[in-house]
């Protein structure tokens, strides 16, 4: 057997079984022929814990507003540009109705980041609201950022389940070139804790293909997912904007979308080789680098899509990256796209299920202690 026949057969074999070294390698790959190897044994590890099968979540993108300045993103505080907006509680209800008729399952309400009574009291009211029209049997997922202990055990009371937040990159130094000085790192970090400590099913991930990364520091950020004990990681390539200080001297070129759709999907394989049991998604950034970018993240081993189900008047203004996908597309025609391409690669849909994290069931069967 070669060398990565027997990476892979281990990884497959038992998680957590690369080394630090053996996960940078599988990241560097560049090779189609070790690829391909690399994203089937990847998804024979998804097919076993998950089966053929990829479960949804709509994403309502409730306003643009946000109070940080994150250099890479396209509606930081600094944008101009931009024509903010915010979505009031029967907007933000007609997207959740439009989410229960499309079947998906699960839902994720996400924003910019907002840290004030007036906005933890209207998501309080809006987590009653939706809890009320659909009950349990709806995933709702939190994406809103950092906030305090007592915001969280708020918003968990009121009915939401997880929560999303990314920590970009586990590499301290790296954090600190991509966002101004009075956004921390550790409190990215410590924020992580609150919602594990509240009991969320808790998600994090990092961007790859960040200027000045390595893949020492993808394989670090991998480790630093086991070490959090994280249930679902969402992750996807950088992308420039031309409206940001990070993004608006790179050229986003053919080549350049090409490399960093195969770093984002080794990301995606590496990570299930080496946690198993975690919920991963495979995002609206891989789409946005090749049409069919979101398939490929599956057959690398996600089993997570998450399409968009905000009003089409609202998608230009919400782009955290440029060559956005499905501006124009409204949800009901997204929803025939995804099933229509899902089927093409063999799997099927969740419909009307939450779709939780194994990794999550598992933890806490676990004993205590
Ligand atoms: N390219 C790719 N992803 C981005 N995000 C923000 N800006 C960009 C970009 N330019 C991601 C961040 C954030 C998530 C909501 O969107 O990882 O956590
Ligand atoms: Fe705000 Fe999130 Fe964009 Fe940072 S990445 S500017 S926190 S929306
Ligand atoms: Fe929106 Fe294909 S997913 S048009």
């Amino acid at each position: 057997m070669t060398r990565l026949g027997e990476v892979l057969a281990r990884a497959v074999r038992e998680r957590h079984a690369l080394a630090r070294d053996e996960l940078a390698q599988l990241l560097e790959q560049t090779d189609p022929g070790a690829r391909r190897d690399i994203y089937a044994a990847a998804y024979e590890v998804k097919v076993r814990h998950t089966g053929k099968v990829v479960s949804l979540r709509g994403i309502v993108e409730m306003g643009n507003v946000c109070a940080k300045n994150c250099l890479y993103c396209g509606i930081r505080r600094d944008n101009r540009a931009l024509d903010r907006f915010q979505l009031d509680e029967a907007a933000v209800l007609e997207a959740v109705q439009r989410n229960l008729d499309l079947h998906y399952g699960s839902l994720v309400l996400q924003s910019g980041e907002i840290e004030s009574e007036a906005h933890t009291a209207f998501i309080e009211r809006l987590l009653r609201a939706i809890a009320a029209r659909a009950g349990e049997a709806l995933g709702i997922t939190l994406s809103l950022g950092e906030q305090t202990g007592e915001t969280y055990a708020r918003w968990r009371a009121a009915g939401a389940h997880r929560y999303l937040l990314r920590i970009e990159t586990s590499n301290p130094r790296l954090y600190a070139r991509l966002h101004p000085a009075d956004h921390s790192f550790e409190r990215r970090r410590d924020c992580l804790r609150l919602l594990r400590a509240c009991d969320y099913q808790v998600g994090s991930g990092v961007m790859c293909g960040l200027p000045g990364q390595t893949c020492g520091d993808l394989a670090d950020d991998i480790l630093f997912f086991r070490e959090m004990d994280l249930d679902m990681i969402g992750m996807g390539p950088y992308i420039p904007h031309r409206d940001t200080p990070l993004g608006h001297d790179i050229p986003f070129t053919e080549a350049y979308a090409a490399s960093r759709l195969a770093l984002g999907l080794n990301m995606i394989a590496a990570t299930r080789l080496y946690l198993h049991d975690v919920n991963i998604a495979a995002t609206t950034a891989l789409q946005a680098l090749a049409d069919d970018g979101r398939e490929q993240g599956v057959l690398a081993g996600a089993n997570v899509i998450m399409p968009n189900v905000s009003d089409v008047a609202y998608r230009r203004r919400y782009q955290l990256y440029e060559n956005k996908p499905c501006l124009d597309e409204n949800a009901e025609a997204c929803r025939h796209c995804l099933a229509m391409r899902l089927r093409s690669i063999g799997e099927t849909i969740n419909w009307d299920r939450r779709g939780d994290s194994p990794h999550y069931a598992a933890r806490n069967q676990r004993p205590h202690g």
